[in-house]
């Protein structure tokens, strides 16, 4: 239970404030038991109606990083392939099938079954924003990451996820940073510009 404490600033930092978008990646693997505790961490974050409409198709094998290239724009590609692990942060179109597990105490399908509108605009927010909590899971992990929306979602879709009812949302790559290959620090928006409080 949250007990209502601030983080330190060492957890702020590695979280946020030192927090960066990689370009370049060590040489140095990703665990597959961190790839879970990743997921066990993600999977808490708030979704609408508990309806948990993410998929994560985890990407290690080279044989299957290889399936990326092609869908990738150029810049994107050296990136791609020599960070440990790829991420297609997804979506299932067919996220209410699972209400029984998730929501036993309210059948929420017929709410969404068969309403493509309102289907698309809950996966797309919602699997949205898991794959921001598996940012912040991955940072609190130690990992960093590389996130992407730079591909064919069309290709990426057709190579992978055919004959399913999992679209790809963006992608993200994941290791451990190399600060060489650092861009200087953007700027962000100050407050007075992008926030109002009434
Ligand atoms: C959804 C999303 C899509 C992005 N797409 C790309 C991309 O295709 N290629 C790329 O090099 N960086 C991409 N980025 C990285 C952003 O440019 C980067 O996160 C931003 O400039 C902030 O950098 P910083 O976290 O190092 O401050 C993307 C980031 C996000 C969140």
């Amino acid at each position: 239970m949250n007990n209502h404490s601030k983080l330190n600033d060492a957890c702020l930092n590695q979280l946020f404030l030192e927090a960066r978008s990689f370009n370049v990646w060590q040489d140095k693997r990703v665990s597959e038991e961190i790839i879970y505790e990743l997921y066990d961490l993600l999977k808490m974050g708030p979704t609408s109606a508990n309806g948990c409409p993410a998929r994560f198709l985890f990407i290690k094998s080279k044989e299957a990083k290889g399936r990326l290239i092609p869908c990738l724009m150029e810049k994107n590609i050296n990136k791609t392939m020599q960070a440990p692990l790829n991420v297609i942060v997804s979506w299932d179109n067919e996220f209410y099938e699972y209400f029984k597990t998730l929501t036993p105490n309210q059948d929420w399908k017929p709410f969404f079954e068969g309403k493509l509108e309102m289907v698309h605009s809950t996966v797309f927010r919602n699997s949205s924003l898991q794959g921001a909590y598996m940012i912040l899971a991955a940072r609190a992990l130690g990992l960093d990451c590389g996130p992407m929306s730079g591909f064919d979602n069309g290709k990426v879709d057709k190579e992978f996820f055919s004959n399913t009812t999992w679209r790809s949302n963006f992608i993200c790559n994941i290791g451990y940073g190399d600060i060489s290959g650092l861009y200087p620090r953007n700027p962000r928006l100050e407050f007075g510009d992008a926030c109002e409080i009434i």
